[in-house]
């Protein structure tokens, strides 16, 4: 049986705690709120602690997800990597890239699990778009539209969009493209949050393919879709309603899915990973690389050039 604990049971963790208590594998959480520590440990009958030492210090645990702010998962995955814990972090993986690197170093040299939290690539509607581009039913993909919009209650208070929400469609497009882009070039802006609530980045790949991506944390209306334009067609998918529509020559299909929750899938596949010593979808490096190219969109956001990369 596999022992699972949650570190940091906010907004987001809170679906951590269900969801792994669905599974059968929830062990044990933390949070600094003890008001959250007290209401969770009644609601699933677990110990709580308020501090990640204590939690660590007393639990026999072999794996933990870290949900906290971004700016405290370089320290958290330290220790729980240091200590042999196999580790789900929440994204962006970490602050800088550097502390991303650090991470996975210290994963290699523990032999432990180090995967980062990409929900997308579960998103069935993501997951059925792969399989449509292998099969090519709509030829090859050549550029991506991405909208992923929606006014923020200003709950992120350590990044600004590009770091927290635009990074989902920076993974969906090297997942898409299987390639990291050779070029980023970025606008932000913002209106009503202290970082960048407003952001749009044009990822350039190879043979001339591209991402557009646009993110923003404003308009009152929750929108997250994806264009995938093709040589023989057009798929349109909707990762909320999970969605996919396709369009060619001829006609428009669109196929009908059972809608199921990507965090669920997510979760699940992390759990088989640690049962099965076996390496995530999901690597530490594509969590390095992500940052590094977020990074990229905001230097170039600053200087207003683009930015050329070359990540392993
Ligand atoms: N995959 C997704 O779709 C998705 C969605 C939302 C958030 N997230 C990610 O999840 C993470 C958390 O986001 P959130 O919206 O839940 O934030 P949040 O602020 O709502 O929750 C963070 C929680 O962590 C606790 N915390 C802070 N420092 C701590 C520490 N040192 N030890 C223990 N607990 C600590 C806080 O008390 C709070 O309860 C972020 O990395 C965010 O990017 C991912």
């Amino acid at each position: 049986m596999v022992k699972v604990g949650v570190i940091g049971v906010g907004g987001w963790g809170k679906n951590h705690l269900r969801v792994l208590k669905e599974l059968n594998v929830l062990s044990s959480f933390c949070d600094i709120d003890i008001t959250k520590v007290k209401m969770y440990e009644e609601r699933y009958g677990i110990k709580g602690y308020t501090s990640v030492d204590e939690m660590l210090k007393n639990e026999d645990l072999d794996a933990v997800t870290i949900c906290t702010p971004t700016s405290t998962h370089y320290e958290i995955g330290m220790k729980t990597i240091g200590l042999g814990l196999d580790t789900f972090i929440e994204k962006p993986l970490t602050y800088s890239s550097r502390e991303g690197e650090e991470l996975v170093s210290l994963a290699r040299e523990k032999n432990v699990i180090l995967t980062v939290g990409y929900i997308e690539r579960f998103n069935p509607a993501v997951i059925e778009l792969k399989k449509i581009l292998k099969n090519g039913e709509v030829g090859e993909p050549l550029l991506l539209e991405f909208h992923r919009e929606n006014r923020w209650a200003g709950q992120v208070r350590d990044v600004g969009v590009v770091m927290d929400t635009s990074v989902h469609d920076i993974d969906t497009a090297r997942w898409i493209f299987e390639k990291e882009p050779k070029l980023v070039f970025a606008r932000t802006g913002k209106v009503i949050s202290d970082y960048e609530d407003f952001a749009t980045i044009i990822l350039g790949f190879d043979r001339e393919k591209t991402a557009f991506i646009t993110s923003n944390w404003v308009t009152p209306k929750r929108v997250r879709q994806l264009i995938t334009v093709c040589t023989n067609g057009i798929v349109t998918i909707d990762f909320i309603t999970q969605e996919i529509k396709i369009d060619d020559n001829e006609r428009t299909i669109i196929p009908r899915k059972e809608w199921q929750e990507p965090l669920m899938l997510e979760l699940k596949s992390f759990i088989d990973c640690v049962r099965r010593r076996e390496p995530p979808l999901i690597k530490g490096e594509d969590g390095v690389n992500i940052t590094k190219i977020a990074e990229a969109a905001l230097i170039s956001s600053q200087i207003g050039s683009p930015i050329y990369l070359q990540l392993g």
